[in-house]
């Protein structure tokens, strides 16, 4: 029997993962809506979304009418699938990093989706179906040095999605947290840094993490070797689950994620083991 089309809503949809999240869903029949800041960019770089039927939205989920535009969606097209994939990092250190480079992150990755999230819910619980797919990072669950604001925006926005796991679960609506390694697409070119400083950091954090982590970071014009993630493969397995199922709320991907989730995991365990015994001596007599 053929799998029912569905009529998916991808945010970020002219590249990387959104991008190819959407050739695919296009590709197995899918009705697709893709939103992007700038739809005559989108069409040059790729032509082959309206070709294929995609429909382009012009929206940037980071301002606050983004959210009458997504409800406006979600019920013009009768929207079942919707994907939070817009999104880009901010590198630098805490020390180092302003408050306005703190909400301008936060309000790329942590109110986007969030406006996204809450316009599309009221048609999927009226209609009693739906999915709601995150694309996080292994840094919704890891912070490292350099990327506490980046990591504060997703975990912020995991734990939005988790909360939301729970609320809805009697409602038959799945929700889907997503968390990619590094993977091949333009975003390691796009993250920003902290402008007061010539290298994205200050003199006091030279020789420590966050240089390294700047060093790393700054400056790239192509996707470095070490980056590992096909995002077709993420994508497919991404269109799999929706399709087919799934008895898990965060789905890692790459080799690179898993292994800094066991760590991370591994440091949690050790943390509760070396506290169990003090933790446990809190309630009042
Ligand atoms: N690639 C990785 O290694 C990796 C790893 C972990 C997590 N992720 C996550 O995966 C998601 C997709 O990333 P990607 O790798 O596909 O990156 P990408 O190729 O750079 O695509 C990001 C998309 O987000 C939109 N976007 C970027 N900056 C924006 C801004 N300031 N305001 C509004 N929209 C913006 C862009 O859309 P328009 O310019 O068309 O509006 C673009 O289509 C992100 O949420 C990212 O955090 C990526």
């Amino acid at each position: 029997m053929a799998a029912t089309k569905l009529t998916w809503l991808i945010t970020g949809a002219s590249s990387g993962i959104g991008r190819s999240l959407a050739s695919q869903a296009l590709q197995a029949g899918n009705k697709v809506i893709g939103t992007t800041r700038d739809i005559s960019k989108a069409e040059t770089t790729y032509p082959e979304f309206s070709a294929k039927g995609g429909i382009w939205i012009a929206l940037d989920p980071a301002q606050d009418d983004a959210y009458d535009q997504f409800a406006r969606c979600s019920r013009e097209h009768d929207v079942d699938v919707l994907v939070n994939s817009a999104g880009y990092a901010f590198i630098g250190g805490v020390e180092d990093t302003s408050e306005q480079d703190v909400r301008d992150q936060m309000e790329v990755n942590f109110y986007g989706p969030l406006r996204a999230v809450r316009a599309c819910l009221p048609l999927m619980r009226e209609k009693g179906s739906g999915h709601i797919i995150l694309i996080s990072s292994g840094a919704g669950f890891i912070a490292r040095p350099g990327r506490g604001t980046y990591s504060a925006s997703k975990f912020g926005i995991e734990a939005v999605h988790e909360s939301l796991w729970h609320e809805v679960k009697g409602l038959g609506i799945k929700v889907l947290i997503v968390e990619p390694g590094a993977f091949k697409t333009p975003f390691a070119t796009r993250q920003a840094v902290p402008t007061a400083f010539k290298n994205g950091y200050s003199d006091g954090y030279k020789g420590t993490p966050v240089e390294a982590m700047l060093n790393m970071s700054r400056n790239l014009t192509v996707t470095p070797d070490w980056i590992k993630g096909d995002p077709d493969k993420a994508a497919k397995i991404i269109i799999n689950a929706t399709v087919g199922g799934y008895d898990y709320l965060r789905l890692p991907l790459g080799k690179d994620c898993v292994v800094a989730l066991e760590t991370k995991i591994g440091e949690l365990q050790r943390d509760l083991d070396a506290t169990r015994s003090i933790a446990i001596t809190t309630d009042a007599d």
